[in-house]
């Protein structure tokens, strides 16, 4: 730790100490909580790393059992695809509920290759995860705009990954993966996008607000809106195999298939 940040630790403690200790018994356990918020705030950048801890309560709260279910489809819909001692690559795994419930299910071997670039939730997925002799799993701390670990997967799988990045960053990093694709490789995803018919157009567009405000202002995130990557898929020469929808449109799981080979523009 450099002296800078031991100084903002220190005052972190401080604040908690002074808040804990001057004020009175309701008001003062507020005030500890804002101050540790606070604290914690200030030592932590903005990264997905503020939120490894937090992250499955504030998803229950907001969305109840949603994007659970629509993980464990994405589990189903992978096991229904995946054939023996093929390579998977998971972008943005988060805090490895889907790669524990993978990995509960899979009886197929297969070499799972899982890239975050936040470092306390790729913790959490590790410890969520017992390898076994036929699955075996590798952790990448990385950014996956940069950093690919192997030339070719038959399976790329991104659940509420690619809403993180702008439409000029996905007009690089779709045809950029999809080159790390086998040919007829599939790449299974799920995304918010925004609802089209009756009320749940206004619902999807509040909470699509909500939500880019707060990933905004607690971590690092690039996108302010959400970009729908529909067109950038079939343009890099994917065939979408199976779309399923939840709540009117709000939620989407696909299925896409690398057809053809598109050259990468630079
Ligand atoms: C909204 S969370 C989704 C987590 C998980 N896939 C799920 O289903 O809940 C996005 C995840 O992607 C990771 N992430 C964001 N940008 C990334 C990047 N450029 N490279 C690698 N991981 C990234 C974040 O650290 C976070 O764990």
């Amino acid at each position: 730790m450099s002296c800078s940040d031991q100084l903002i630790v220190g005052r972190a403690r401080a604040l908690t100490h002074t808040a804990s200790h001057t004020a009175l018994a309701g008001f003062g356990r507020c005030c500890t909580i804002n101050a540790a918020c606070a604290a914690y705030f200030h030592v932590v950048p903005k990264s997905y790393d503020r939120l490894a801890g937090s992250y499955k309560v504030l998803e229950q709260l907001a969305f109840g059992r949603l994007l659970h279910k629509v993980r464990e489809q994405a589990v189903d819909e992978l096991l229904d695809k995946l054939e023996p001692h093929q390579q998977v690559l998971i972008l943005g795994e988060g805090d490895g509920r889907f790669l524990q419930s993978l990995t509960h299910k899979c009886k197929t071997p297969c070499h799972i290759t899982c890239i975050d670039k936040s470092a306390q939730m790729l913790a959490r997925a590790q410890a969520k995860v017992t390898p076994t002799a036929d699955l075996h799993v590798n952790f990448v701390l990385a950014d996956a705009t940069r950093d690919i670990p192997l030339d070719t997967y038959d399976v790329i799988i991104s659940l509420f990954f690619l809403d993180n990045f702008a439409a000029t960053t996905l007009q690089t990093l779709i045809p950029k993966l999809a080159n790390h694709l086998t040919h007829q490789g599939i790449w299974l995803l799920a995304d918010f996008r925004q609802a089209k018919y009756g009320l749940a157009v206004w619902r999807s567009r509040m909470w699509l607000w909500l939500m880019y405000r707060f990933f905004r202002f607690v971590t690092d995130i690039e996108a302010d809106q959400l970009v729908d990557p529909t067109r950038l898929f079939k343009e890099h020469g994917f065939l979408q195999l199976e779309r399923q929808s939840f709540q009117h449109g709000f939620v989407v799981l696909e299925t896409w298939q690398k057809e053809h080979t598109q050259p990468l523009k630079r």
